[in-house]
């Protein structure tokens, strides 16, 4: 894992668009594996900015919220599309995102599988991390070897985003996720976490023991994994020191994963 510790937010958000903005340079037909969230909503700003050509990007989402229609102003669709696709010039046939509405969720899961697959699988993949630890919305216990499927979420999640809907009794209490086995697919997996209510599940996640418990901990397991991290966020991390003299020392050219 590298593990890039910044200032601010912003600045590590910048890192964050600058990586992705050399994938989609060097290989315009990239495949991507966006997130929604609080935590990415500054990197689709600044990476709309850049005015790349996403006329061969192909994207699919993490996760989808059980029951809302893609128009529902809580719907990942709507926040994807709000946020990044409509400013963007990348194909709707491109675009991808778990169906909260299918008839069949099993069939619509195995599907969404499949279709990563015939992309040529996710050159990268953008994460943000839950507070008690999940990605894309794989809650603690999830298995480290899940791919798409209908998760139920934890009460601490609903909280955690109560303030999207106004009122906690309004988060939908089922999503469909991309699995652990899923995200772990990916040629290149870039965590996001900022604040210091994300330095526990941080911690956990990079230095604790790799455990269902802690589902971002799958991430060890991984040979390309980067952490982006304001100051907060990497406030628990006992390597903290290290980490920073590892990013201030390092090779040119050479990715320390
Ligand atoms: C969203 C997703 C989640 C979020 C995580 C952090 O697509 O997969 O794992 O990344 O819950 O959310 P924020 O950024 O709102 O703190």
């Amino acid at each position: 894992m590298e593990i890039v510790i910044e200032s601010s937010a912003e600045k590590a958000t910048d890192v964050v668009v600058r990586l992705v903005s050399s994938v989609i340079r060097k290989k315009p037909n990239a495949v991507l594996g966006l997130a929604t969230g609080a935590t990415v909503l500054l990197f689709y700003r600044k990476l709309v900015e850049m005015k790349l050509d996403w006329s061969k990007i192909t994207a699919f989402n993490l996760d989808e919220y059980v029951g809302l229609p893609p128009r529902h102003p809580h719907s990942f669709h709507r926040f994807m599309w709000e946020n990044l696709f409509r400013h963007v010039n990348i194909r709707k046939k491109n675009v991808h995102i778990p169906d909260g509405l299918a008839a069949d969720i099993p069939k619509s899961c195995e599907r969404y599988e499949r279709k990563i697959v015939a992309a040529g699988g996710i050159d990268l993949q953008l994460l943000g991390i839950g507070t008690g630890g999940h990605i894309g919305f794989n809650e603690p216990t999830s298995s480290l070897a899940s791919r798409t499927r209908i998760k139920t979420l934890t009460p601490r999640t609903r909280k955690d985003n109560a303030p999207f809907f106004g009122a906690p009794a309004q988060v939908p209490h089922h999503c469909i996720t991309m699995g652990i086995g899923t995200i772990l697919d990916a040629r290149h997996c870039v965590l996001l976490a900022f604040g210091k209510k994300k330095a526990r599940a941080v911690a956990q996640a990079v230095e604790g023991p790799v455990s269902a418990l802690v589902p971002a901990s799958a991430l060890q397991l991984h040979p390309r994994v980067t952490v982006l991290l304001d100051t907060q966020a990497a406030s628990r991390l006992k390597l903290k020191r290290y980490y920073r003299w590892v990013s201030d020392h390092k090779p040119a050219g050479t990715d320390s994963a």
